[in-house]
């Protein structure tokens, strides 16, 4: 009798996912490899994303303990929503359980049910357990029970950690909105078009389910941090003209690739529209010009930190981001007599430095063009 009990006691505790627990129980997140056991590609995939990354990351974690250290204890959860959400499901608030580590882990996103857009952000809806969600009407699993999800076609899918306003209401990261108004959006473009393409692979093991078709969406969904997509995004075109002793150059900047602002995302990111122009009689010009958003902090200061952003009293000081579809003229004027041969140099460069410092810089430059122009008075008769 005593036996049984105990047997009973145990079992709710079991139930209860107290101590031991099954994955994919009602209520409990599962960790990413177990998942990897049957969808093994989509794993290797989202092993290499920034997702996988976004708690591990050095770069992450040095700006973390900068938040700690600078803002306080109640600022830094605000960076685990978005970078840990496991933390807040596995009740883990000594950052100790491996499902935090994994960043934004796979039944982060097939779990999710909706994402409602409140007042200081958009809210991610999770139901962890037997039901996982996805894109394929016809999925039928031994693993677990699944369920057809329009949202995960859908650009708000995203929104839920690409989109954030402070407590003061300040926007900060507005990736989904200004993709909402763009061309892209009214064409039906969605994130998962340019960030998820389809590539040859197996939905599942080909041991554990045979399925036809042996197509997926791409689970890296590369970035800024990618060339490749940065080559998407911005077009540069420029013809240099000669008028008497003045070298006037208009440089054409469009933001043709990307269905947001370039860059997006947080505020520290920039890119550099970087012109040299040199002359064979020895003149050197250069000349600069910056698109990004910066804000201030409540003392009036400008932010270089991303730790700094989420704090109270941060206002927006400008924002020359180019926005999606904009085509921008930059005009710049050199004096450079017509005797002498110039020589254009225009790159773009994209560059992010979280931390403020030069220890955690990214910078990549994407776009380099050199143009020569030889004396004009030599071509007149
Ligand atoms: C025991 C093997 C196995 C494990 C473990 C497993 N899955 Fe699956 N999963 C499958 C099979 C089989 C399918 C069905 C594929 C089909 O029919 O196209 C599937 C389908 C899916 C789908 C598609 C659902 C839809 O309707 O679009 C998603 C999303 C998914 N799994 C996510 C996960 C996640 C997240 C985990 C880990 C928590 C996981 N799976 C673990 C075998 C597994
Ligand atoms: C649960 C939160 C969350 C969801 C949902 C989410 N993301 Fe992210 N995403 C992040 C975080 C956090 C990072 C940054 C990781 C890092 O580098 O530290 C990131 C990074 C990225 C990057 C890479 C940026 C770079 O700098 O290279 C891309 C692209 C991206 N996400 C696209 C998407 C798309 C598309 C979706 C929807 C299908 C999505 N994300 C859904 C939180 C999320
Ligand atoms: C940042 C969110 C996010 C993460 C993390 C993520 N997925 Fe997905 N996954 C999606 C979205 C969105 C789709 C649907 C894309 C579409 O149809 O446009 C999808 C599609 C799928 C599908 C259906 C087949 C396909 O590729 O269309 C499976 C299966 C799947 N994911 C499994 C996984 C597994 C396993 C992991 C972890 C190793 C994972 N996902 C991580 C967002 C995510
Ligand atoms: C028409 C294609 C297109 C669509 C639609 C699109 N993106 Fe992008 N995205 C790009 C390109 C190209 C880049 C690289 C340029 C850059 O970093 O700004 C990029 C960059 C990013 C970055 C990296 C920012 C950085 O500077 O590191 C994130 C995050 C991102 N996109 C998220 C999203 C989300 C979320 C959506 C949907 C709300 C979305 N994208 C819709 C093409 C697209
Ligand atoms: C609303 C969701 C969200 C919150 C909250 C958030 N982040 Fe992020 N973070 C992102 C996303 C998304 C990216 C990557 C792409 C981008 O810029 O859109 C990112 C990128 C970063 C990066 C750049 C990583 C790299 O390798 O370039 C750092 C550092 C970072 N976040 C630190 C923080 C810190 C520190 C906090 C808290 C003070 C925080 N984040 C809060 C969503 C968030």
């Amino acid at each position: 009798m005593r036996g049984r009990v105990l047997l009973l006691l145990l079992g709710s505790v079991v139930a209860a996912g107290l101590s031991f627990g099954k994955p994919m129980d009602k209520g409990r997140l599962t960790r990413s490899d177990i998942c990897g056991e049957c969808h093994r590609d989509i794993f290797d995939m989202w092993q290499r994303s920034a997702h996988a990354k976004a708690m591990e990351d050095p770069v992450f974690q040095d700006a973390f303990r900068d938040t700690r250290s600078k803002e306080g204890e109640a600022v830094s959860r605000v960076c685990l929503g978005c970078h840990a959400p496991a933390v807040e499901f596995a009740k883990d608030a000594e950052l100790e359980k491996k499902i935090t580590w994994e960043g934004i882990g796979c039944d982060i996103c097939h779990s999710l049910t909706a994402v409602r857009m409140e007042g200081t952000g958009p809210k991610l809806v999770l139901e962890p357990g037997p039901v996982k969600r996805g894109p394929i009407r016809d999925a039928v699993s031994t693993g677990h029970d699944v369920a057809y999800s329009e949202l995960h076609t859908q650009s708000l899918v995203c929104a839920g950690c690409h989109e954030f306003a402070n407590s003061d209401g300040t926007a900060i990261m507005t990736t989904y909105s200004e993709w909402k108004g763009s061309e892209s959006a009214k064409q039906g473009k969605t994130c998962q078009l340019c960030h998820m393409g389809r590539t040859k692979a197996n939905v599942v093991d080909p041991k554990v389910k045979r399925v036809p078709g042996q197509e997926v969406n791409l689970h890296e969904m590369p970035g800024g941090h990618s060339l490749d997509q940065l080559h998407k995004a911005l077009t540069v075109s420029f013809q240099p003209e000669r008028k008497g002793d003045e070298l006037l150059l208009d440089v054409r900047i469009a933001n043709r690739g990307a269905g947001h602002a370039v860059p997006t995302g947080m505020p520290g990111r920039r890119v550099f529209l970087d012109l040299t122009v040199r002359s064979s009689d020895g003149r050197s010009f250069e000349e600069r010009k910056v698109y990004g958003k910066s804000f201030a902090d409540a003392s009036g200061k400008t932010i270089t930190r991303d730790s700094a952003y989420f704090a109270k009293g941060v206002k927006l000081e400008t924002d020359s981001r180019l926005r999606p579809d904009e085509q921008r003229v930059e005009r710049f004027r050199f004096p450079i007599p017509t005797s002498a041969t110039a020589f254009v140099s225009v790159k773009l460069r994209y560059e992010h430095s979280p931390t403020g410092g030069p220890e955690n810089r990214t910078s990549i430059t994407f776009l380099s063009e050199d143009r020569t122009l030889p004396p004009s008075g030599a071509a007149k008769p």
